[in-house]
């Protein structure tokens, strides 16, 4: 019997893609940029599932132009924003994504931005390699204390709460907003605080929320004229959560203290872009979830989820499991 057909837009880590291979014939992009909208038009054409990342835009019109055969679309990442789910439970093609295994790593990245960005790091880094050091100075780079400090979480999901537990080790006091309020816990220590409140209170702010249209530049110049004076702002999340011609402006004009971007609207960010003239900024090429325990979990997770949408079973890790119904 012939193995189903899938495309793979890009290498995924081994053990994923070899459980992938095992069951599959597979068609595997290996471009060093992610296929351009034609090849992957082109390259869709007659699979019975897709396995992609959130480089890729899969909408209606690429699902048309693999065929009706599609039985499966299965994203390397746990956001969904790059795949028009309607379009996919229309035509009742599962979608999949990987949660949890990305948690822990994304969690501590967006702490490490927060204390990177808070206490000067990639500037006294910039600063010794300069050659500017010259002696101790009592008033050289000085940042904010973490101690005693408000995190005000956006997103109170499970990067959301996984923040807040590593908060308790450093005493801060962890707020956070979140509309779904099925997401509260009482196990993990946080107070619910509406949007207003979190921007006014916190002296940390950490975003965790996925990229909607209610959520799309949440983070605009009137959000950010809300805030601390010495904020420290974090985005893990997606980049147009944040709209980056008020948040350079904010950060330029010392509005807030420093920003840790891990994603940008657009990525990647062009190298002449305002924002990396700003000592106060630190930009990152999207990597938070880029520990290789996370990386193997996501290319295991996708590659279980597209066998099983292949095999006509329930996918593990469903976003639209009303095509099941
Ligand atoms: C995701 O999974 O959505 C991250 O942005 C990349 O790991």
């Amino acid at each position: 019997m012939s193995k189903p057909k899938v495309f793979v837009t890009r290498i995924i880590p081994d053990k994923g893609l070899e459980l992938v291979r095992d069951f599959c014939e597979v068609d595997l992009w290996v471009g060093n940029l992610p296929p351009s909208r034609e090849e992957l038009m082109r390259r869709a054409q007659g699979v019975d599932g897709l396995l992609c990342l959130l480089t890729d835009t899969v909408d209606g019109e690429l699902m048309d132009a693999a065929g009706s055969q599609l039985k499966v679309v299965s994203n390397y990442a746990v956001g969904f924003d790059n795949i028009d789910v309607d379009a996919a439970t229309v035509r009742k093609v599962p979608v999949g994504n990987t949660p949890d295994v990305l948690t822990d790593a994304t969690a501590d990245f967006a702490f490490a931005l927060m204390m990177s960005a808070g206490r000067n790091l990639m500037a006294g880094d910039r600063y010794v390699r300069n050659g500017k050091w010259q002696t101790w100075e009592p008033m050289l780079l000085l940042g904010v204390e973490m101690k005693g400090a408000t995190l005000g979480l956006v997103g109170f999901g499970r990067i959301g709460k996984a923040m807040a537990r590593r908060a308790v080790g450093f005493d801060m006091r962890v707020i956070y907003y979140d509309p779904n309020e099925t997401r509260h816990d009482p196990d993990v220590k946080a107070t619910p605080v509406d949007f207003e409140t979190l921007l006014e209170e916190s002296d940390f702010i950490s975003l965790h929320t996925p990229l909607t249209p209610d959520t799309h530049h949440l983070i605009d110049s009137e959000a950010l004229s809300k805030m601390k004076p010495n904020v420290v702002l974090v985005n893990t999340s997606r980049g147009a959560v944040v709209d980056l011609e008020a948040l350079y402006e904010a950060l330029k004009f010392k509005r807030i203290f420093a920003a840790g971007l891990d994603v940008t609207e657009p990525e990647p960010l062009p190298a002449n872009h305002p924002l990396l003239t700003l000592d106060n900024a630190i930009i990152m090429p999207h990597i938070a979830s880029a520990s290789k325990v996370a990386r193997d979990k996501m290319a295991w997770m996708a590659a279980k989820n597209l066998i099983a949408g292949l095999k006509g079973d329930h996918l593990p890790n469903c976003v639209n499991p009303q095509v099941y119904r």
